[in-house]
């Protein structure tokens, strides 16, 4: 009697760790970059440098802007700070802010008068959250043929 109780409580055990086990796999399968709605992905990258046509745009707007001047060609930080982390913590609404306003007492210009960005703007959020989330490379892009 003692003997069968002790089973099925090791039972129990096993079947907890398994539990366990399957949602870590899942987590880790879950589709990269493109995971924030699936219907309308933020993004799409293929093999790190290719992009959808408007994360290319996104990227070209950030070229056209050289916001790399302050905040450095991997968006590493200089005068700025790191884009790469920065895009982690701030909301696309406080990023829009941001970008629109600038923080002219702080260095950062405002670019709401500027229409490349205005036009771009988001388009210039989902190239730097791929960025920020590892899974656009830093340097030049290309477009993914037929998208
Ligand atoms: C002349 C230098 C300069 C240029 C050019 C510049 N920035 Fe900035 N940016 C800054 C500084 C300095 C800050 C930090 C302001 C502060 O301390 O709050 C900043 C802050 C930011 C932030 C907020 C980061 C955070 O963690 O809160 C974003 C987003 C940003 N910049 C995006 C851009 C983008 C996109 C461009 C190009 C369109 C750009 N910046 C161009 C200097 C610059």
């Amino acid at each position: 009697m003692r003997l069968k109780r002790a089973a099925i409580v090791i039972l129990a055990a096993v079947c907890a760790g398994a539990g366990l086990a399957r949602d870590v796999n899942a987590a880790d399968a879950a589709p990269k970059g493109n995971g924030h709605n699936a219907k309308t992905p933020l993004y799409t990258v293929m093999d790190g440098n290719k992009v959808d046509a408007k994360t290319l745009e996104g990227w070209r707007t950030w070229r056209a802007m050289a916001c790399e001047r302050c905040h450095g060609a991997s968006q590493e930080g200089l005068v700025g700070p790191a884009l790469v982390n920065s895009l982690k913590v701030l909301t696309k609404d406080q990023f829009h802010t941001t970008i629109t306003n600038g923080r002219p007492e702080k260095g950062m210009p405002p670019f709401g008068g500027v229409k490349t960005v205005t036009d771009n703007w988001e388009n210039l959020y989902a190239y730097l959250k791929g960025r920020s989330e590892g899974n656009i490379m830093p340097g030049h892009l290309y477009p993914i043929p037929g998208k």
